[in-house]
């Protein structure tokens, strides 16, 4: 290794360093002399994070070779822009505007911001999208409305039309914060560069701690491995182990995931998914084995060599495929097709077939085949984790979690006794779903066991995006049918969900389709069935809005396609069909809420303008169209959630809340100074005399995952438990309440715990295996979308103009963490219409080959309007407000392409060559149609009739039934 001397002038200081002028880039040789605040995410110019200025231009400093940077250029990082005691107006807007999420591209962001202002002081709105779309800057948590809203509130204070202090929140007089802007407590730490993130902890670990690479082949995607030499990696320099199944075995670990299944018509037997692979590979991300050295490149070297030679098995990369009556199983101990829902409603709970000949004797009927992808979650933080033994002698791992017990479940006596692990969550560049599965913590910990030693891992993104689970892709055959007056008279639909390669989790997304086909309308007679298979791709895992989105793929779509049969407005369809109270759902019971006539009222105004303007504007050239779709999601984890909090007196009178609302950026941090605040309203406390200790297994109570848009409704009821009984214990004879130090003097505890349960919500029951009858939710949130678009008729390109969002998410807690929510996931649904896949495992490695949307794809005109009706399960009539912002925000789009050009989309995404396609045939006089009817494992009139004929038996709310010994403590 030839190594240089060097000089820059970093942040106005002439800073030294010794660097490799082959390997090092700026943002290398930054992170290693501490500005931490420079983030790598993508690692190849594509995403911003880890942009500075070099010598007055942004430059991406992960795509700077040190070579090419003369000595002595100036370089500035967000260091070097504020400091906490000093902060500049950019880093106050973005704290306040709600611009902060997981905060992992807010440096690189305004570092950019700054460059821009010195530039351009007066910037327009547009000035600054198109700044941001300039340097590739990359927000995924955002949708980026309130990061441009921060632009312009610095620039206003930078130019003296206003001061810091009115663009700041301020604690309001009163006392009364709940739905207020209170500022996320973590904030600070992000908008400074100062939140160590898994990397920066990486770099801060103890000097004799070692580094892991994976060994992911990389060959197949379906193999049997013959042998896997590691003779070559083995004398590579610095490494130390390298790890497989057998050792972690012989270390005392199964190297089996625990496995939990909880669906009756389950055919699972055994844990599908083992840490390290040693008999077959089931996917193209599967990991064989793990390199240790002394340094993250010598791992990586290492990896590189270790030969795995295999014999290819037959590959089955989507649904269609691993349902054929010739396919293999892919698990030996069950059907590629491992599990079924059903849903009967009226007419098809007698005779199924009844509903067929419903729709068939209806006035209109439509019908088509759709397909779903594979969405990626494209989190600009991959997997970076690091485990040791703790001074307790706990197996620990830092790492991105949603669920830190769930977690523990998760690995069982995978890697150790399980009463040995201890999970600790870093703080996280977003999630949005993939890290309920803990594998990589697993990858990781298992180094750990097997040398003793501290280890850390952190894959590249090409890695993190091959082992990672996505969105499951669904291909569904439907069809709805309505009387003369466009009142719905049946449906009927057939889903099947790709599951991958691992089973874990598929029997719980069953149910999500099963509960959001065709909600929220009023549908008297219905079946359906949702069947979900492995295959050989990326497995399934959560992603906000967990299983709606494929519902809605086919139900939303043929809405407008049957206003487009019936002549009827697709708004006024809608309004006919919504559900009034005594109205029941899909599965035979109340929707428990029924804002829907006082949402779409609310929504009214703005598709009557909406049509109006594409009618004035649409134009040959540029096509313009309206687009509407309903979503709604569930609050929480059904009728045996539950989440357990504690709240303790401090002696400066401030309180500690103890909890497990794992924060990745959707607000963990906020909501639980939120509801705690609201809790303890009578004593009077302000935010910062709220602490918080969140997301340590040993440290915190299991307040449960954050999914399920569970957190603010079980965390928030869990704390206004714990904060009746600690108030109990403070209050004096007068009303008044004991100070810490009276509270010591009288011997009372300082520490209360509060427990809240669904069970206390009565009548809640998981659907029926059977018949698709049940009611699993206290709560739903509720979202009417309205997306606007115009598609240039040369290209097919789309772009969405204008998006208008009415929700109903019951008393809102904190205003910008709701909005945040709901601009970040209307601009996943945008992505997943247009652009987002992982299906190519050789073009989607990163997240602007997997379509991410910069900021030009997402309109700056998102309306959002906050019913906030009050929920009377809710705490403070809150519900929950992050999943239904994703539900059905992509058929909107849909739609609206579909009422722009007359191209309906029945395989997403719509690419601009799909819809110059759709264009091109309807200008030969052609007709767009759905694709064949799919073949989804059997006819589905005959399966319906085969589940009736035999039934299962039903457990009730029981859930998660371990497998074979090995899920001792499934989740
Ligand atoms: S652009 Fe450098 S990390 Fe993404
Ligand atoms: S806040 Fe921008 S990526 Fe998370």
């Amino acid at each position: 290794m030839k190594l240089r001397k060097m000089w820059l002038n970093i942040n106005g200081v002439n800073r030294i360093f010794i660097c490799d002028p082959e390997k090092d880039t700026l943002a290398s040789v930054l992170r290693r002399i501490g500005l931490t605040g420079v983030k790598v995410g993508c690692g190849k110019g594509a995403c911003g994070a880890c942009s500075v200025i070099l010598d007055g231009k942004v430059v991406r400093s992960c795509a700077r070779k040190i070579r090419a940077i003369p000595e002595y250029s100036k370089v500035l990082t967000i260091e070097g822009i504020g400091t906490p005691q000093h902060l500049h107006p950019l880093q106050v807007a973005w704290m306040n505007c709600g611009a902060v999420q997981c905060g992992f591209c807010v440096p690189g962001f305004i570092v950019s911001a700054y460059a821009l202002l010195q530039e351009n002081p007066a910037p327009s709105r547009e000035d600054v999208r198109d700044w941001f779309q300039k340097h590739r800057n990359v927000c995924r948590c955002t949708g980026y409305v309130q990061i441009t809203d921060a632009v312009m509130a610095a620039a206003r204070v930078l130019r003296g039309e206003c001061t810091i202090d009115d663009i700041t929140f301020k604690n309001p007089a009163d006392g009364q914060y709940y739905g207020k802007p209170v500022v996320r407590p973590t904030a600070l730490a992000k908008v400074c560069g100062l939140a160590d993130y898994g990397d920066d902890q990486e770099l801060k670990m103890p000097a004799e701690s070692l580094h892991a690479a994976v060994v992911q082949p990389r060959v197949a995607h379906h193999a049997r491995i013959l042998n896997i030499d590691t003779d070559e990696a083995e004398r590579m320099p610095g490494v130390v182990r390298i790890v497989q199944a057998r050792d972690l075995i012989a270390a005392g670990g199964t190297n089996l995931y625990a496995e939990g299944h909880f669906h009756e018509r389950t055919t699972v037997l055994v844990p599908s998914r083992k840490v390290l692979c040693d008999d077959k590979i089931y996917r193209y991300g599967d990991v064989v084995a793990m390199v240790v050295a002394d340094t993250r490149d010598h791992a990586r070297a290492a990896a590189a060599m270790v030969k795995v030679e295999v014999e290819r098995l037959p590959e089955y990369l989507n649904f269609l495929d691993a349902v054929m009556p010739d396919a293999m199983r892919i698990h030996e101990d069950t059907p590629n097709i491992f599990s079924q829902q059903p849903v009967f409603k009226g007419a098809g709970l007698e005779d199924p077939a009844r509903v067929a000949e419903l729709i068939d004797g209806s006035a209109h009927s439509v019908s088509g085949s759709f397909h779903s992808t594979r969405e990626p979650h494209l989190s600009i933080e991959g997997c970076t984790v690091q485990s040791y033994w703790d001074e307790d002698g706990q197996l620990t791992m830092q790492c991105k979690s949603q669920g830190v017990y769930s977690g523990l479940g998760r690995l069982g006596n995978a890697l150790c006794a399980k009463d040995k692990l201890r999970i600790i969550m870093n703080p996280t560049g977003a999630s949005f779903g993939w890290s309920t599965n803990a594998g990589d913590i697993a990858l990781v910990g298992a180094c750990t066991v097997v040398t003793g030693m501290p280890v850390a891992l952190s894959l590249s993104y090409e890695e993190h995006q091959h082992y990672s689970g996505k969105r499951c892709p669904g291909y569904s055959n439907a069809r709805l049918a309505c009387d003369g007056e466009g009142r719905i008279t049946a449906a009927e639909f057939d889903l099947g969900l790709d599951h991958g390669s691992y089973s874990w989790g598929g029997d719980d997304i069953i149910i999500k389709p099963a509960r959001f086909a065709f909600f929220p309308y009023k549908v008297p007679d219905a079946v359906g069935l949702v069947r979900v298979a492995n295959t050989n791709h990326a497995f399934g895992t959560a992603y906000r809005s967990y299983g709606s989105p494929q519902a809605y793929t086919f139900s939303e779509a043929l809405m407008d396609m049957l206003a487009q049969e019936t002549g009827i407005d697709p708004f006024e369809l809608r309004w006919r069909n919504i559900a009034r109270p005594g109205d029941l759902n899909l599965n035979s019971h109340s929707f428990m809420q029924y804002p829907f006539e006082a949402m779409m009222e609310a929504m009214r105004p703005h598709y009557q303008r909406a049509v109006r303007e594409a009618r004035e504007k649409d134009t040959p050239q540029v096509r313009r169209g309206v687009g509407l779709a309903w979503g709604a999601f569930n609050v929480t984890e059904g009728g045996t959630d539950n989440a357990t909090v504690d709240l303790e007196l401090n002696p400066d009178g401030s309180v500690t809340k103890f909890d497990t609302w794992q924060e990745l950026g959707q607000g963990g941090d906020i909501g639980s100074v939120m509801v705690t605040l609201e809790a303890l309203k009578p004593l009077g406390l302000t935010p910062e005399q709220v602490r918080l200790v969140q997301s340590d297994t040993k440290l915190c109570k299991d307040s449960g995952m954050s999914a399920g848009s569970r957190s603010h409704y079980m965390n928030g009821h869990a704390t206004r438990i714990a904060g009746e009984k600690m108030l109990a214990a403070m209050r004096k004879a007068d009303g008044g309440f004991r100070s810490y130090a009276e509270m010591v003097a009288e011997k009372l505890p300082l520490k209360y715990t509060g427990r809240y349960e669904t069970a206390v919500t009565p009548g809640l029951s998981r659907l029926d295996p059977n018949t698709g009858i049940g009611n699993p939710s206290p709560a739903y949130t509720y979202a009417l979308n309205l997306a606007e678009v115009e598609v240039a008729a040369d290209t097919g390109k789309t772009t969405v103009i204008r998006f208008v969002c009415v929700d109903e998410v019951g008393k809102i807690g904190n205003i910008q963490a709701v909005n945040g929510q709901a601009f970040g996931g209307i601009s996943h649904s945008i992505g997943f219409a247009l652009s987002e896949n992982y299906d190519d495992v050789h073009k989607h490695t990163n997240i602007d080959n997997s379509g991410v949307p910069y900021i030009k794809d997402i309109p700056d005109e998102i309306i959002l309007v906050h019913m906030e009706q009050y929920n009377q399960h809710g705490p403070w009539g809150s519900s929950g407000a992050s999943e239904a912002f994703q539900a059905s925000g992509h058929v909107a789009v849909l739609n609206a392409i579909a009422n722009a050009t007359g191209v309906r989309i029945f395989e997403m995404p719509a690419t601009r060559e799909k819809v110059k396609a759709g264009l091109d045939l309807l200008a030969a006089g052609g007709k767009v149609l759905p694709p064949r009817k799919y073949f989804l494992g059997s006819d589905l009139y005959e399966e319906l009739e085969s589940i009736k004929a035999n039934p299962v038996p039903f457990g009730g709310n029981e859930f998660y039934q371990p497998l074979g010994g090995a899920g001792e403590r499934p989740f």
